[in-house]
């Protein structure tokens, strides 16, 4: 009965949209509509049994939605001569960045990734009910806790989604693919929402130009799901060394780390102030680590994915530095080209950046169905990680499916509606269930302490 409701709902889903791009386009047997492969979710719609309903059959994790989110304020290199002694020329052969966008105060964490996760469901062209999992890679969430994901999971209206933040700097998006991409083939779940999500310029030292220059804001994101059809997500690796985590980082609030008491001790009270939540990095070390474990990752990825060097369609590498880029292109041998770069227009948005190359790459054309690329991030940690993903999905655009787009609106309208009167709920309850005050409820414990029984008392003190 109740398998048989979830079919029906199943089929409205996939036939009840009566938009352009019908059911009949796709040809039922987990085949793309539009070029005869690949999985048919993203610009396709699904017809192929959920793997709750073919928990025996093998499930694949592809990529079938993405879309991205910048602060419309640039500041380019020009702008950065203002702010510290730097020039256009030295940043520019340095790095390869020209400009960066700068978040408003409006543009939250959660903002951009909430824009780049409603994008990426209008490409993927599912519900935000239809997610099971949200994962925020960042390392500049709104708060220590609740999880930016879980923001973003209430702001989409993501209802049956968990969500959780994930830390790994610029790393952070690769390993919170894999997280993803694990869940679903072990059947577990559908559908995970992976956002790479930052606004570094929050947490930067604007009186330092080793790095002031070098970071950006944005957010990425894409909708992982599970299909039948060989390819998507094939290997991946995660590492860390944690013995270099003075070399770049943010101290917080709870940080009892050398680095933080040594520069507090040398610096004024005006001075910690913009040491606590700062980046720090060095730079020279980062580069020789970065330079060190690209190649070695990409060849591992490769070599599990049984795919040639030769075979390679594109790296879409983590965008710190042109000349990091240029150096694993030189140790691979491979035509600069076969590392995706737009340093120059971001700079380095962390864990945003490979989801953000990949929406420019896929818009570039330079993503087609039957290629074979490796996402490769490293930072902060030190971490790194390399995934290698045979893409199968359609990346042609296809005619917007109105019922569809409707409904998700109506969803996030009331996500929206619901945040509100929950929050007004909850302010009311609370006057009417009596004092909630922090005092009054310390001295409410205060009282349950001392009329405790302690039934573990020694035997000698009671005597006494
Ligand atoms: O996202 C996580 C991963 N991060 C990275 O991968 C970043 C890796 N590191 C880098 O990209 C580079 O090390 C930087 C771009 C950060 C620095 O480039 P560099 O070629 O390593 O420069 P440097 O730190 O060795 O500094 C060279 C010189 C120094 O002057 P002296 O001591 O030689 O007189 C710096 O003071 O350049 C000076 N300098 C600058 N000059 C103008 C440093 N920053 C600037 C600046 N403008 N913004």
């Amino acid at each position: 009965m109740a398998n048989d409701l979830w079919q029906r709902l199943q089929f409205w889903r996939d036939n009840g949209d009566g938009s352009e791009q019908s059911h009949a386009a796709s040809n039922g047997n987990g085949k793309h509509p539009a070029n005869g492969h690949g999985p048919n979710r993203g610009p396709g719609l699904s017809s192929v049994p959920t793997p709750f309903q073919n928990r025996n059959q093998k499930t694949y994790a592809h990529i079938v939605g993405w879309g991205m989110d910048v602060p419309e304020r640039i500041l380019t290199n020009k702008d950065m001569e203002a702010i510290v002694e730097t020039n256009d020329e030295w940043i520019t052969a340095r790095t390869g960045i020209r400009e960066r966008r700068i978040a408003d105060e409006h543009e939250s964490t959660t903002y951009l990734a909430l824009r780049a996760a409603q994008k990426a469901l209008t490409v993927a062209n599912i519900l935000p009910t239809d997610i099971d999992l949200i994962i925020v890679a960042t390392s500049t969430p709104e708060h220590t806790f609740p999880s930016t994901a879980s923001l973003v999971q209430d702001q989409l209206g993501a209802i049956r989604a968990g969500a959780y933040d994930l830390s790994a700097a610029c790393s952070g998006f690769v390993y919170g693919l894999d997280m993803a991409a694990a869940k679903i083939r072990a059947g577990d779940i559908e559908h995970a929402l992976v956002i790479g999500a930052e606004t570094m310029s929050r947490v930067l030292n604007w009186s330092d130009r080793g790095t002031c220059i070098l970071f950006g804001d944005g957010a990425g994101a894409v909708v992982l799901s599970a299909d039948q059809y060989p390819g998507g997500v094939v290997s991946s690796t995660l590492r860390s060394d944690g013995s270099g985590w003075d070399l770049l980082g943010v101290p917080t609030i709870g940080s009892r780390d050398s680095y933080l008491q040594e520069k507090m001790e040398e610096a004024d009270d005006d001075e910690n102030n913009h040491r606590m939540h700062r980046l720090h990095m060095n730079g020279r070390e980062v580069f020789r680590f970065a330079t060190r474990v690209i190649n070695d990752s990409i060849k591992d990825v490769l070599r599990m994915a049984n795919i040639e060097l030769s075979d390679l369609s594109l790296v879409i590498p983590h965008q710190a530095n042109q000349r990091i880029l240029e150096a694993a292109a030189r140790g691979l041998k491979v035509p600069v080209e076969m590392f995706y770069s737009n340093v120059a227009k971001y700079g380095n948005t962390s864990a945003a950046s490979i989801p953000i190359a990949l929406c420019e790459a896929i818009d570039e054309g330079r993503v087609k169905p039957g290629d074979n690329l490796v996402f490769i991030g490293f930072g902060g940690g030190l971490t790194w990680a390399a995934m290698a993903v045979q893409w199968e999905t359609d990346v042609t655009k296809q005619s917007p499916q109105r019922i569809m787009g409707l409904r998700r609106q109506l969803t996030y309208i009331y996500a929206q509606q619901r945040r509100g009167v929950l929050h007004q709920w909850r302010k009311l309850y609370g006057k009417v269930s009596g004092p909630t005050d922090p005092e009054s409820t310390i001295k409410q414990l205060r009282n349950k302490i001392a009329n405790l029984n302690w039934e573990d008392e020694p035997e000698e003190e009671k005597e006494k």
